[in-house]
């Protein structure tokens, strides 16, 4: 039962708009990226941590995170730095994928990903109810449906998968020019079931400036 840690670090930021590419941006005192690493090191069901950083910094990755997770470099899109931690990770049982910009996910959090993973589950994922109504939109910006609210969840990561799974999953999907933003959906594409358990509140992904105003805040209230 060894898990490993897949943790795409290497987008740019640029929803966040800042300096540093996002993983490297500082939250009370410490990269986004320390957070992340530490969340997982805290949960106490991680084997092995796996980062993926921007190509230019993996040396300030490696200061950051320390000398026991490996560092290297990401890819273009976040499915090709997932790829290149799924070639590195070994020889594992369970691989959880996981944000670096997700800093403040509570290893309570991820312990539900690791224990459903042992009961069995192929594919795991945590999720929240959908407070907006979602609509989908044309090219032109006019409605073309209103799918139903109760139905929708919100997905965070870390995201949990039999390694063998995932590992398929990603050799399935071969450029289909989709936009794949979770690596769920490769798995559901393979016709594997995904499994939700209940996300939390902390886990959101640190995305634009409000996110980070948020997350200083929740660390100013709540030193860890
Ligand atoms: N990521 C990655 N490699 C990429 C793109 C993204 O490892 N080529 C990582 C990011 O570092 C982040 C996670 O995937 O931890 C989620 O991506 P996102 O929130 O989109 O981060 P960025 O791509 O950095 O932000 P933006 O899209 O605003 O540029
Ligand atoms: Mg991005």
């Amino acid at each position: 039962r060894r898990i490993a840690a897949i943790v795409p670090a290497a987008g740019m930021g640029t929803r966040l708009g800042g300096a540093l590419p996002k993983a490297y941006v500082s939250l009370g005192g410490r990269p986004l990226l320390s957070w992340a690493v530490e969340g997982l090191r805290n949960s106490g069901v991680v084997d092995s941590i796996i980062v993926l950083g921007a190509p230019d910094r993996l040396q300030q990755a490696r200061e950051i995170v320390g000398s026991d997770v490996l560092v290297l470099a990401g890819g273009v899109e976040r499915s090709d730095s997932v790829k290149a931690g799924l070639d590195a990770v070994g020889d594992v049982d369970y691989v959880l994928v996981h944000d670096a910009a997700r800093a403040l996910t509570p290893p309570s959090m991820i312990r539900r990903i690791a224990d459903a993973l042992f009961s069995g589950a192929d594919a795991v994922i945590p999720v929240l109810p959908v407070v907006d109504t979602i609509k989908t939109v044309d090219s032109d910006g006019c409605v073309t449906g209103t799918p139903v609210r109760a139905t929708l969840r919100a997905v965070q990561t870390p995201q949990g998968f039999r390694a063998e799974l995932l590992r398929a999953a990603h050799d399935a999907a071969i450029q289909s020019g989709a936009d794949v933003t979770d690596d769920a959906m490769l798995v559901e594409k393979v016709g594997a079931t995904v499994r939700t358990v209940d996300g939390h509140s902390h886990a959101f992904k640190v995305t634009t400036p409000l996110d980070l105003t948020l997350a200083e805040a929740l660390v100013a209230s709540q030193p860890t």
